[in-house]
């Protein structure tokens, strides 16, 4: 299997890069303005803005899959753009594709979301993502598109924001509810898809629901430091547009993948 990671240097880029070359899939991984740290991977470097240097660089590794990446929080063109560009790549090299997008395409609500529901976003990053989404599955209709949440593990900047908050230097919404989701579990997670015949949207994230303020009291238990330090406010007080209650029904993905996706509580437990 010769897969090809779009976005390689990133935090979750890495991780699937990492399991796949362990797995003795051959890897190419792409960079833009960082480094690949996974061990056997050849690295390329590639702007997904710009549509013909994605559409010739696939033509040229010719893989039989393609992991895509991704995403600048305030730029639609890598966001949105981008995941269109490595569709129409893949699309035309035959390649599977796995697409990875986001939580954040949802409003928020009391009730959790089912795999399929139409995006509801409330900010240019959710648009961007639902708008991904759909180019994605406008080019191929068969790609998998991984809906996920928090992404939490060694070196993640959701663990970093919570460290920040704990002394002092950010703040977390207590009314912001998420279901955060182990890097290596949502790497397997991925790899196992792109073996798979899935397509559409497929709910990918952890067992439990947490705000973000709870997700950092949980981290100053794990890492023994002092939770009395932790600022927290709403991000209606604090005037923040962004989905609220986001909770994903993970039921089918359960059902469809071996790999168990364990729940924060699980994963920070001392
Ligand atoms: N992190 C989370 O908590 C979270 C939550 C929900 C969904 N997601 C989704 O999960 C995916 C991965 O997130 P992540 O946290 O692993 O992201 P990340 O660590 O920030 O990595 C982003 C990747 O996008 C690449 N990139 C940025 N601009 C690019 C461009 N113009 N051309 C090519 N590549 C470019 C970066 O390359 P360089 O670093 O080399 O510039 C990097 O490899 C994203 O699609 C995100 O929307 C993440």
């Amino acid at each position: 299997m010769r897969v090809l990671v779009v976005g390689a240097s990133g935090f979750l880029g890495g991780e699937v890069c990492r399991r796949a070359s362990g797995a003795g899939w051959s890897v190419v991984g792409t960079y833009h303005s960082g480094d690949i740290t996974a061990p056997g991977v050849t690295a390329r470097r590639l702007d997904v803005t710009d549509r013909a240097a994605v559409r010739a660089l696939v033509a040229q590794v010719r893989p039989d899959a393609v992991v895509s990446t991704p995403y600048r929080y305030d730029d639609w063109t890598v966001t949105a753009d981008g995941a269109a560009h490595v569709a129409v790549a893949a699309a035309e090299v035959g390649a599977r594709l796995v697409h990875v997008s986001s939580d954040a395409l949802h409003a928020g609500r009391p009730s959790p979301y089912a795999d399929d529901e139409t995006p509801t976003p409330v900010n240019a990053y959710g648009a961007a993502k639902a708008a991904a989404e759909t180019a994605v599955r406008a080019v191929d209709p068969g790609a998998a598109l991984v809906r996920t949440s928090l992404i939490l593990g060694e070196g993640s900047k959701q663990i970093q924001l919570c460290r920040d908050a704990l002394a002092g230097r950010a703040t977390l919404f207590t009314d912001m509810i998420r279901c955060p989701v182990d890097v290596t579990d949502l790497a397997d997670a991925v790899l196992e898809l792109v073996g798979s015949a899935y397509a559409g949207p497929l709910n990918v994230a952890g067992a439990d629901a947490v705000s973000r303020a709870e997700l950092g009291l949980l981290v100053a238990e794990r890492f023994g430091l002092d939770a009395a330090g932790l600022k927290t406010t709403t991000s209606t007080a604090a005037g923040v547009a962004g989905p609220s209650d986001v909770r994903l029904d993970c039921t089918r993905a359960a059902g469809l993948l071996r790999t168990r996706l364990r729940g924060v509580r699980e994963l920070l437990a001392r």
